[in-house]
């Protein structure tokens, strides 16, 4: 499936951000879009970020927080608690894509959702996701799982769809996480969870390729995602799930010109 425009880049042999590609069949996204750059985008970015080994340094899992704070002014954690209800004790919470878990440090003492389930690909952002659960007093499981596999691997849907029932999942987060996978896992995995039946809320969260907002493309341009969306991608992802319904939301970290959505998905029907 092709979810509305995406644009993809291709692992490239001179750096870490390598070139924009369209994926098969899409059209090409608007020079606008792409932060105003010539086809292949400007090249001193792709240098720029490869000469100072940031992706690498994000990988980190001890330095991915504060660098990642630095170089948004501050992601706002606090309104990402409420907004995805980790405040609320009821919750039982599956986090894939988890990474080291930062958003566990902003939680409130007396208001914790009752279990955290995170899955990543990363074993060294588990290992401090399991140490950050453990600082925040979460009840916590931490496992290794490869989302891109779910379209094609029964074995990887039936182990995910048993982990959501088994641990009473309620409430899925995917948190800056489509924007790393291609279309074909992403609309497998809104399913996927979709058919787990007791989960009854599914909050994504992407950074979004906006035209006329160069500053923000060129943001997304350098991120490790190499699936970035424009709404109208993201749009068609949330469309064609089994989701009935949803809603959207718009946040920024400190530094304005950067935009985040993010889909609320309800269960309308309980099965
Ligand atoms: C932008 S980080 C977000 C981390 C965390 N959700 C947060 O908001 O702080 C994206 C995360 O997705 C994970 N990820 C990327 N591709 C994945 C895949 N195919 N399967 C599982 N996790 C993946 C990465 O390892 C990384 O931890």
């Amino acid at each position: 499936m092709s979810a509305g425009r995406s644009v993809e880049r291709a692992p490239s042999p001179s750096g870490p951000l390598g070139d924009w590609q369209a994926p098969p069949g899409s059209p090409a996204p608007p020079d606008e879009a792409r932060g105003g750059a010539g086809p292949a985008g400007p090249s001193w970015i792709r240098a720029g970020l490869g000469a100072l080994g940031l992706h690498g340094l994000l990988a980190q899992p001890a330095l991915y927080h504060y660098l990642r704070q630095g170089i948004t002014g501050g992601m706002p954690f606090r309104r990402f608690v409420t907004l995805y209800g980790l405040g609320d004790p009821g919750e039982r919470v599956a986090d894939l894509g988890c990474g080291p878990a930062d958003i566990l440090r902003y939680l409130n003492r007396d208001r914790r959702p009752q279990y955290y389930l995170g899955i990543d690909l990363s074993e060294s952002y588990l290992a401090a996701a399991r140490r950050r659960a453990a600082a925040a007093g979460v009840d916590a499981r931490l496992l290794a799982m490869d989302l891109t596999r779910i379209p094609s691997d029964p074995m990887i849907q039936r182990r995910l769809i048993d982990l959501l029932e088994e641990e009473r999942i309620s409430r899925v987060l995917l948190l800056g996480v489509l924007h790393h996978i291609p279309d074909e896992a992403a609309a497998a995995t809104l399913d996927l969870i979709h058919r787990a039946s007791g989960v009854q809320t599914l909050v994504t969260q992407d950074i979004v390729l906006i035209a006329g907002h160069p500053l923000n493309n060129l943001w997304c341009r350098m991120d490790r995602g190499v699936h970035v969306r424009d709404e109208a991608g993201y749009d068609e992802l949330a469309r064609r799930s089994a989701w009935e319904g949803h809603r959207k939301e718009w946040t920024h970290p400190g530094f304005q010109f950067i935009k985040y959505i993010h889909y609320i998905f309800q269960r309308v029907h309980s099965r």
